[in-house]
């Protein structure tokens, strides 16, 4: 009897490496469609209606490292089957936006398109975590077209204004800074932190209804 020989480990690990190449392509192209739909969105708003709902547009593919930490962390199975269905967040994009109204309006536009399908969604404005977080979140199904046929690919989209924007990347240091035991204390001033920026929110899309009202009544 023999044993696979060292080129047929060869072939297999080429035909591993092509897999999964291809496999992380699909997610760069899922979010290379998101993202043109979020444009397009962007310059008609800015174009027709003269006004702009969405202030900035970010994307990150998970890297293979994070996605093995997740599987690991997550206890997944461990095939391109199990990754696919478990992690959803392998494409991953933030908008962020000037006013409240403005995400769930660019929510409602992206997810209302007929190529989309809506997976999951996770209204932590309405909602917020206990330590004060807060955007929507929404994972979606959009259609890749390749050479050899169509693949729905899931995409993260994080809708949120820019004080929750400022919070989040504020809280995210500090949790990794130290290493995810932060003190008490500092959490308090956290939660505190998020209260402010969830009343200057509030006070900001007042002050924009005005605005709106205001330009209303002197175009009437
Ligand atoms: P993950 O396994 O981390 O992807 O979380 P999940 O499956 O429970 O999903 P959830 O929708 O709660 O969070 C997904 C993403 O939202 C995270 O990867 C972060 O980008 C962001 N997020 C969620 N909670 C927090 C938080 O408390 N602070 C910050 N800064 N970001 C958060
Ligand atoms: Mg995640």
């Amino acid at each position: 009897m023999t044993g696979p020989t060292s080129s047929d480990n060869l072939e297999e690990l080429k035909r591993l490496k092509d897999e999964f190449t291809r496999f992380m392509m699909l997610y760069k192209f899922g979010i290379d469609e998101i993202t043109t739909k979020l444009n397009i969105l962007k310059e008609e708003f800015t174009q027709i209606h003269d006004y702009n709902p969405i202030e900035h547009i970010s994307s990150r593919l998970k890297s293979p490292e994070s996605i093995i930490g997740k599987i690991e962390r997550k206890q997944y199975g461990q095939d391109i089957d199990d990754i696919r269905e478990h992690i959803t967040d392998i494409a991953g994009i933030r908008v962020t936006c000037s006013f409240i109204s403005d995400t769930y309006k660019v929510f409602e536009l992206l997810t209302s398109q007929q190529d989309i399908t809506v997976v999951k969604v996770k209204d932590y404005i309405a909602n917020p975590k206990p330590n004060g977080y807060q955007s929507l979140h929404v994972i979606v199904e959009v259609p890749v077209f390749m050479s050899d046929g169509v693949v729905q690919v899931p995409v993260e989209i994080q809708f949120r204004t820019i004080a929750m924007d400022f919070w989040a990347s504020l809280e995210h240091k500090i949790y990794y800074k130290y290493d995810k035991a932060v003190p008490d204390s500092l959490l308090a001033e956290l939660k505190h932190a998020a209260e402010a920026a969830s009343r200057l929110d509030a006070k900001m899309e007042h002050l924009h209804g005005e605005v709106l009202a205001l330009d209303r009544a002197t175009t009437s």
